[in-house]
């Protein structure tokens, strides 16, 4: 199980009322959708006091119709069917928000209509919800036991590297974060203010419900048999789109939490950047007090120039680059001499490097002084981060 902070909701309200809503998103399933709803009906006991709801975009094929004479002809069925009409095809993950939202049940079950995620799971998906200390369970095609079935190998291959992105750039730890068959305690999301970009509305719920508990169990996924998937390259493009703006929400969460701001740059781009502008501080005011007053020796112009760049790295290095905004003037006047001090080092080290590589090793003067500014910017990088601005 994975987890985060959040304390679980209890199980007691699950148990005493029972009630699940199961979301199923439809476009263009005329061929699929009596048959899913056939399989839910063997699946689904009347103690679920189970809901179904169906939402279709508007499908040429007639799905909606075929839901609501399904509906009509199965009143006794020990389940509710509803449909959401919408006027337009506006995307997988928007249905399923569409559905979430008219949702009663305190248990919340994602689902496609095509066959490919087995209603028989869904007992045991409720169960654990019930039974263990989770808020959301996930059937998942890559824990032990689960499994794909049909797909070809270049969809395997993409469903993986997908996985992979949203391991490794959400921090998600779960096997199938792309899974579509998931469960939920509709509580987790009361306070979630959707994307619902493209297809994979489980990853923007793993990453907005904060601290919610997560569990596996394992299922085959079949590929469909009636139909065709709707996955196109806009489903691709999304798809990044959606990982970029939770890994942007969840660098912004954390920014709070720190209480610092939300940076396009890391850490080390900024103090490089705001290093690049010194130089141009340097070149402007040197030029400008060697211009201007005529009769100040060169040397003396450019010196100012350097102190006015160091001072102005220096402030930009304090409140951009590592945030420090106290300015208690004891402290910062002993940054302000251990910056000036790192730099001197770099400088001195950067001279001896040169003066090595080019005299002593016949290295070219080009790429002795590019290796020598390399080493001396990220080591004044470092030491000005450990004990300047002591993080
Ligand atoms: N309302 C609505 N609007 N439903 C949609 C839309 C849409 O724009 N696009 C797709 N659906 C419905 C389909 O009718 C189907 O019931 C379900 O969403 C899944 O769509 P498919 O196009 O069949 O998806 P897939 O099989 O290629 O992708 C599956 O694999 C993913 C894992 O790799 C789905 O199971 C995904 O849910 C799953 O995440």
């Amino acid at each position: 199980m994975t987890e985060n902070n959040l304390s679980s909701i209890p199980n007691e309200m699950l148990t005493r009322t029972r009630s699940l809503s199961i979301v199923i998103p439809t476009y263009n399933e005329s061929k699929n959708i009596v048959k899913i709803l056939d399989s839910l009906r063997a699946a689904l006991t009347r103690e679920m006091n189970a809901e179904i709801i169906v939402v279709d975009d508007n499908s040429p094929d007639g799905t909606s119709q075929t839901v609501e004479e399904y509906a009509k002809s199965s009143t006794n069925s020990g389940y509710s069917i509803q449909i959401i009409r919408r006027e337009n095809k506006r995307g997988l993950s928007s249905a399923i928000v569409t559905g979430i939202e008219r949702a009663k049940g305190d248990a919340v079950v994602v689902m496609d209509s095509d066959m490919s995620h087995p209603p028989q799971t869904i007992p045991q998906m409720v169960e654990e919800l019930q039974s263990s200390d989770c808020d959301i369970v996930v059937a998942s095609r890559y824990v032990k036991g689960g499994g794909v079935s049909g797909w070809p190998f270049k969809r395997k291959l993409i469903s993986k590297g997908a996985t992979k992105i949203a391991q490794h750039g959400l921090g998600i730890k779960i096997k199938d974060p792309m899974s579509g068959f998931f469960a939920f305690k509709r509580q987790i999301v009361n306070n979630i203010k959707f994307d619902a970009i493209g297809y994979k509305i489980l990853l923007e719920i793993l990453v907005k419900a904060k601290g919610a508990k997560v569990k596996e169990i394992p299922y085959t996924f079949i590929n469909r048999t009636a139909g065709s998937s709707k996955l196109d390259l806009s489903v691709g493009v999304g798809y990044l789109q959606s990982i970029w703006k939770l890994y942007r929400y969840g660098k912004s969460v954390q920014a709070s939490e720190r209480r610092t701001s939300v940076h396009f740059l890391s850490k080390a781009g900024r103090f490089y950047t705001v290093g690049a502008s010194g130089l141009l501080v340097n070149y402007f005011v040197s030029f400008l007090f060697g211009a201007v007053l005529s009769n100040l020796w060169y040397i003396y112009a450019t010196m100012i120039g350097i102190v006015f760049s160091m001072s102005s790295n220096f402030i930009l290095n304090k409140i951009w680059t590592f945030e420090d905004r106290k300015f208690d003037p004891r402290r910062t006047l002993m940054q302000y001499g251990l910056f000036l001090g790192f730099s001197g080092i770099g400088a001195v080290f950067q001279l001896l490097m040169v003066y090595g590589l080019v005299e002593l090793r016949h290295v070219n003067y080009s790429i002795a002084l590019f290796l020598a500014v390399a080493i001396a910017s990220v080591g004044n990088f470092l030491l000005n981060k450990k004990w300047t601005f002591q993080e």
